[in-house]
């Protein structure tokens, strides 16, 4: 095979992978991973090419070989020179952006300083270069209209804008995918169907140990300000599916129940808090104070650079700025 089939091949086939992934991938995945037969299209696409590439070459020949001597003489001194007038192409193209001139004209921009033998052309900035040069000027202008004229949104708008949508897209793709909660994702559920679902599972498995209304028996008091193994739906959460302390009787519940059947009883826990159910277990563990919980509201108004103003849920509270680069 030829070296030109082959580049020719190599940047069909570029081009064609490049194509299939256009129009078959998502925003996410590219084609070629979510329907690996892609794979498949792109092969035989290129096999195509290569034959019929080959079949061209092929009748190339027999049609040269059927050229009488001096028909083929003709024939190969038309290739020599469209060949050269390509190359010429290039050369020029080349010489273009360079700028530089011929060794043999360099008499007329050499510049007299002479050091010792040592000259100096006065060449011209290379053309590359220069058009280089106008396209960030050009640049600098259409940049300074859209972002200082006209107001485009700028990388941390556009960063905010991201966040939301992104946030969006979690919202969307949570909804869809319940079951795939851990104890890092999982949050307190608060629609009725999930509570019902929660209290289901609680009857049928947690109610030996713990009473029907989360008083406690052999498990502690569900109910109350106290917890053991800490409170919050991702401690309870992670409680039900990892177990309790050793020995203690609370079992790993995560071979039996799902995530979101443990999301669905932790949440239905959560909801019994501050039921006060008759002959609870008294309390045992700490009381749970939830680290995530909103705080006051503090805000900083600063009166001159040695006093601020600290506003403490709207109580003005003044003092000193503490300079803390000494
Ligand atoms: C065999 C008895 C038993 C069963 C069944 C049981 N638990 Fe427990 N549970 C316990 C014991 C004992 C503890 C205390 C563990 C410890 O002290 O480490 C506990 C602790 C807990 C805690 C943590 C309480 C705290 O104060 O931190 C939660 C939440 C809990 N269980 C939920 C459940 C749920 C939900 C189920 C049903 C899926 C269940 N348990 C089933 C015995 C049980």
């Amino acid at each position: 095979m030829k070296l030109s089939t082959i580049i020719r091949t190599a940047v069909v086939a570029l081009f064609s992978y490049l194509f299939l992934d256009y129009i078959g991938s998502t925003d996410e995945t590219s084609a070629f991973t979510e329907t690996p037969w892609t794979w498949l299209v792109l092969i035989i696409l290129v096999i195509f090419y290569v034959a019929g590439d080959v079949s061209v070459q092929a009748l190339n020949n027999v049609l040269y070989h059927s050229l009488s001597a001096d028909k083929q003489e003709v024939y190969d001194r038309n290739i020599a020179s469209a060949k050269a007038k390509r190359n010429q192409w290039f050369k020029n193209i080349y010489n273009k952006l360079v700028g530089s001139k011929p060794i043999e004209q360099e008499g007329e921009i050499v510049l007299d300083h002479n050091y010792d033998g040592i000259q100096e052309l006065d060449n011209n900035l290379p053309p590359w270069w220069v058009y280089g040069f106008y396209a960030t000027i050009l640049f600098a202008v259409v940049y300074m209209a859209r972002y200082h004229i006209f107001d485009g949104i700028n990388q941390d708008e556009e960063y905010v804008v991201a966040q939301a949508i992104a946030q969006q897209e979690i919202e969307e793709y949570k909804k869809t995918a319940k079951d795939l909660v851990d104890v890092n994702t999982v949050e307190y559920l608060t629609d009725a169907s999930d509570l019902k679902a929660g209290e289901m599972i609680f009857s049928g498995n947690c109610v030996a140990c713990h009473k029907v209304d989360g008083g406690g028996g052999i498990g502690p008091n569900l109910t109350d300000d106290h917890w053991i193994l800490g409170g919050g739906i991702k401690n309870v959460f992670n409680t039900i599916s990892e177990g309790g302390r050793a020995g203690k009787g609370m079992v790993a519940w995560k071979s039996d129940l799902k995530p979101v059947e443990m999301a669905q009883v932790a949440s239905y826990v959560l909801s019994l808090h501050g039921t006060n159910p008759p002959d609870a277990k008294a309390a045992e563990g700490e009381i749970w104070l939830d680290p995530n919980a909103p705080v006051e509201q503090v805000e900083v108004k600063v009166i001159d650079s040695t006093q601020v103003e600290v506003l403490i849920e709207d109580q003005p509270v003044t003092g000193d700025v503490v300079n803390t680069k000494e």
